[in-house]
């Protein structure tokens, strides 16, 4: 079986930055309380016109010309998003179209902060197997219009910002690079530890006044947060070793680490667990907070950019999140 690789990297963020002093007129929250529980310093929002297709359109276009392909190249397309432009049809509809890339299969992903590992590992198949040469994966999210932006918001609200990152996985030119493996797990009981419960279809009617304005907030994101946290910690190391154990490699070996931005303590914690140092793992939660399928790309995104992941090194993916989900991916680059 031939190897794939992600051949091009692009992204899109919205230019409005919101500090978090900025957040501090909104609600009872603290520059301090911010930085010191999460690492987040800034984020960013949308216009509020913006849906996750538009920012995922520009990051698509930047990948395809960096993986040098015009966008007649693709032939399917794997759109990670937990905030679709609209509720039906898929989002992935409004990109292809956005894209000029009528008639090719398109389908949305709704796995959260691991949205992207899965869209990988399903474009991976694809590739491998020969049924498609070009595909291309997308994480997008526009979190700040469905935030509760409000005191009573405040754990979830100050951690969600806004972005796009988009990737081409193709054909790998050299047989000894590539993504050599994906790992993927879920644990449905945990879905009520941090959800969005309304609208739903369980709901008669979907949506009412109540869910938006009453005490419980319904249409907003819940989160128990130490318990995410926990369960965080402990199943990207796990699941960083199984990629690892899968391909005869250790910690030490590994070049980069690009874990899903949560929380900068979370990924502290995994690098302590792991015995990884500083400089073998990539964050900028502190720029951009958690732009939950978006964050593994965009972080992958200012890795090339920045010449921190160069040609040969062996990089690790993980990523946790709601569902609960989570998986990694390792790849030579
Ligand atoms: O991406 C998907 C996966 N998500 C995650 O992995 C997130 C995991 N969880 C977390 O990152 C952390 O739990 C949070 C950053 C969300 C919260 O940090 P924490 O250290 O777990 O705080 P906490 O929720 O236990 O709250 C501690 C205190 C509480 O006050 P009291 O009860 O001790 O008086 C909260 O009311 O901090 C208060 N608090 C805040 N204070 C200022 C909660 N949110 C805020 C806030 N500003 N934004």
């Amino acid at each position: 079986m031939r190897r794939s690789h992600i051949l091009g990297v692009g992204h899109c963020v919205p230019e409005h930055v919101v500090t978090n002093q900025d957040l501090t007129r909104l609600m009872d929250t603290s520059d301090e309380w911010i930085q010191q529980r999460t690492g987040i310093r800034e984020r960013r929002y949308s216009d509020g016109c913006t849906g996750a297709s538009d920012m995922g359109a520009v990051a698509a276009k930047e990948a395809l010309t960096r993986a040098g392909l015009d966008a007649s190249a693709i032939q399917c397309i794997v759109f990670a998003t937990l905030s679709p432009d609209v509720d039906m049809p898929a989002s992935a509809f409004l990109l292809q179209e956005k894209l000029g890339m009528s008639g090719i299969p398109a389908f949305d992903v709704r796995n959260q902060c691991s949205g992207f590992v899965y869209s990988l590992a399903v474009a991976d198949q694809f590739v491998k197997t020969g049924a498609y040469d070009y595909v291309l994966v997308v994480g997008s999210e526009v979190h700040s219009t469905g935030l509760d932006l409000s005191t009573r918001g405040r754990d979830v609200a100050v951690i969600f910002g806004d972005g796009a990152a988009a990737a081409v996985v193709g054909p790998s030119p050299d047989p000894d690079r590539g993504i050599l493996s994906t790992h993927l797990h879920a644990e449905g009981k945990y879905a009520e530890k941090l959800w969005v419960e309304a609208p739903g279809s369980r709901l008669r009617p979907r949506l009412t006044e109540e869910m938006i304005t009453g005490p419980d907030g319904r249409v907003f994101p819940h989160m128990e947060g130490r318990y995410v946290f926990r369960h965080a910690v402990v199943r990207l190391a796990e699941v960083i070793r199984e990629a690892l154990d899968a391909n005869g490699v250790s910690a030490a070996d590994l070049d980069l680490l690009i874990p899903h931005q949560a929380n900068l303590r979370i990924n502290q914690m995994v690098a302590g667990e792991l015995g990884l140092r500083d400089e073998q793992v990539v964050n900028n939660i502190d720029r951009y907070g958690n732009t939950t399928a978006a964050s593994i790309p965009l972080a992958l995104y200012e890795a090339l950019e920045t010449g921190r992941l160069q040609p040969g090194m062996l990089v690790c993916l993980a990523a946790f999140g709601a569902g609960f989900t989570w998986g990694s991916a390792l790849l030579r680059w």
